[in-house]
């Protein structure tokens, strides 16, 4: 059982008396990826996904621990097996397709762009290039970024700026040092929430989470699969989705 000096492991401990000793899977998360997934001021990994998570364990006979990644490290992590799946408000996407396999959808988001309020900048500055953006550093935002404005030269390289999570973006934005932010537009509300920043509208990427496993990991992925469809069949979904005020 293998984990890197960078992983460590949160503990989640769950009644043993109540379920046989189950496998215990180590699930990848992001620490700063509210409301999906985050580790509170106790240490605790919490959130939707995490809430979720724990259900579905619990549904199918599993225990598990949360292990906090960099979300650019997370599928060569997967891959390593640090650890055993990535649930973390991963976009089903065919280029990460070729390397993880991924569970049926459970959330659509498409890309939320913020700027600092006031500021005179529109969602047209942000599609045409001509303004500085931040993201997290591998997620769909920067390959949308890359693949529709830098690789067609619309927007020289360097004014995408990149971040090992969003607040931090987030931050650099409210100081100044960026034009605009772009990033899943659930997370981004709660990211900007208190803050001096305003949203200036969506661009449409009609994203849908999953969760990934490994490609040879066919019975793993086959149970989250019907937890997963548990899950979203009983009052607890809606109950989280209420709960983490999801939109
Ligand atoms: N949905 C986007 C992606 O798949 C961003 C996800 C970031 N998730 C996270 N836990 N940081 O790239």
């Amino acid at each position: 059982t293998a984990s890197s000096p960078e992983a460590t492991p949160v503990n989640e401990q769950q009644a043993p008396v109540e379920q046989p000793a189950g496998q215990s899977l180590k699930v990848g998360i992001d620490a700063a990826y509210q409301p999906f997934s985050m580790i509170g001021s106790d240490g605790k990994a919490a959130g939707f996904d995490v809430e979720s998570m724990k259900w579905i364990a619990k549904d199918q006979g599993y225990e598990v621990e949360f292990i906090p990644i960099a979300w650019d490290g997370i599928i060569p992590a997967l891959q390593a097996g640090k650890i055993d799946l990535v649930y973390a408000g991963m976009t089903i996407t065919e280029e990460r397709k070729e390397k993880v396999n991924f569970s049926k959808p459970y959330w659509k988001v498409n890309q939320m762009v913020v700027v600092k309020e006031g500021s005179p900048i529109t969602l047209d500055d942000v599609k045409n290039g001509s303004v500085s953006i931040g993201t997290q550093r591998g997620c769909t935002a920067a390959i949308w970024i890359d693949e529709n404005l830098v690789n067609t030269s619309l927007m020289p390289s360097e004014n995408l700026k990149l971040y090992d999570n969003t607040p931090l973006a987030v931050d650099d934005l409210i100081s100044g040092r960026i034009d605009a932010v772009m990033y899943d537009s659930t997370v981004m509300n709660d990211i900007i929430a208190g803050k001096p920043a305003s949203k200036i509208g969506f661009i449409e990427t009609n994203e849908e989470f999953g969760i990934a496993v490994r490609k040879d990991d066919t019975e793993l992925l086959e149970k989250l699969n019907t937890g997963l469809d548990n899950l979203m069949k009983s009052p607890e979904w809606d109950a989280l989705i209420a709960k983490y005020n999801l939109e």
